[in-house]
């Protein structure tokens, strides 16, 4: 049977790095939902989506993303990011469609000092976290056919993100300053696209929750230099404590995940973040 997948949050970051490997790759099959004909809090919405095009799978790349606007809209966070993602799991349990849901390295609280598998204990510190988190946790009470993907620190040449941010403000004032007490790991959008098409084209069935994130660690502070190292442009960038640079959500402080059960059971290759990142520049650079 040929797949056919529907893609929801198709306008935000990681929709748009879907939409962009599928035409590279002139993969068949997948369709493209922004939030105004597929808003996933509208239940008639989404079964019109499922009823029009008959998919095998549905990509949720739509979220409430804003992690400090959360801590005062928790409300929407969590109808977002919990109660979308029910609908869809509903949705794909009634018309028998596997789900590949997107959460975050925030579900976890960041005490740890060794990469996070996916059996180690969640303790999120923020409202997004939280409602990431229940997103994950109701996804599995109404379905069995679903990929949950965590993943953390994207970027791209599309949306917002930290590398286009710390260009811009680089350039702006010539010396910047960057978090250098969290660490995690940089990871391409791009990447964890392509290793979407490649779980849908495999038709595999070892469904469950998976870690994905580029190959490496890195703190933002890290992540910065090497984004102005790599640009080539002048800019100094100085470590700040997290304690200098105060945010409304508390972000974890160690969320390096391990990503050895997507590479065994999935087969899927993941490059290091420094090689995608200078994939990214010369994209943003052209
Ligand atoms: N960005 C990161 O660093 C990061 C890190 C870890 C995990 N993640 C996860 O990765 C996934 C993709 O993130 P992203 O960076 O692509 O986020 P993004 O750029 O903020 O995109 C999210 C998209 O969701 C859409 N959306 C919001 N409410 C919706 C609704 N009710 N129905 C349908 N669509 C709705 C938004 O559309 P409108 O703008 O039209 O509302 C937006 O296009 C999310 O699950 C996120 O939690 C992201």
């Amino acid at each position: 049977m040929n797949n056919k997948t529907i893609v929801f949050g198709a306008a935000g970051q990681l929709g748009q790095c879907l939409k962009r490997v599928v035409e590279d790759n002139s993969l068949d099959g997948y369709i493209f939902a922004d939030s105004k004909e597929g808003d996933i809090l509208n239940v008639d919405a989404i079964e019109a989506l499922f009823k029009k095009y008959n998919p095998t799978h549905c990509v949720n790349c739509a979220a409430y993303t804003a992690v400090d606007k959360a801590e005062s809209d928790e409300q929407t966070a969590f109808a977002i990011n919990k109660t979308g993602a029910e609908n869809l799991a509903d949705m794909c349990n009634a018309y028998d469609v596997v789900l590949i849901h997107i959460s975050t390295d925030f579900v976890f609280g960041g005490d740890a000092d060794r990469p996070l598998n996916e059996l180690s204990a969640t303790n999120p510190m923020s409202i997004y976290g939280q409602s990431k988190l229940a997103g994950e946790q109701v996804i599995p009470t109404v379905l069995n056919n679903y990929f949950i993907l965590r993943t953390g620190w994207l970027y791209s040449e599309y949306g917002n993100n930290f590398v286009k941010t710390i260009l811009r403000i680089g350039k702006e004032r010539g010396e910047i300053k960057v978090i250098n007490d969290q660490t995690g790991t940089p990871t391409y959008a791009m990447d964890l696209a392509k290793a979407i098409t490649q779980i849908i084209a495999s038709g595999s069935n070892k469904y469950g929750l998976y870690h994905y994130a580029n190959e490496g660690i890195a703190t933002w502070f890290d992540f910065a230099v090497a984004i102005h190292q790599m640009a080539g442009t002048g800019v100094t960038v100085l470590p700040i404590p997290t304690s200098e640079y105060p945010t409304p959500a508390k972000r974890p402080i160690y969320s390096v995940m391990d990503k050895s059960k997507i590479k065994q059971a999935l087969n899927i290759t993941i490059p290091d973040w420094k090689d995608s990142l200078k994939v990214c520049l010369s994209k943003l650079t052209q």
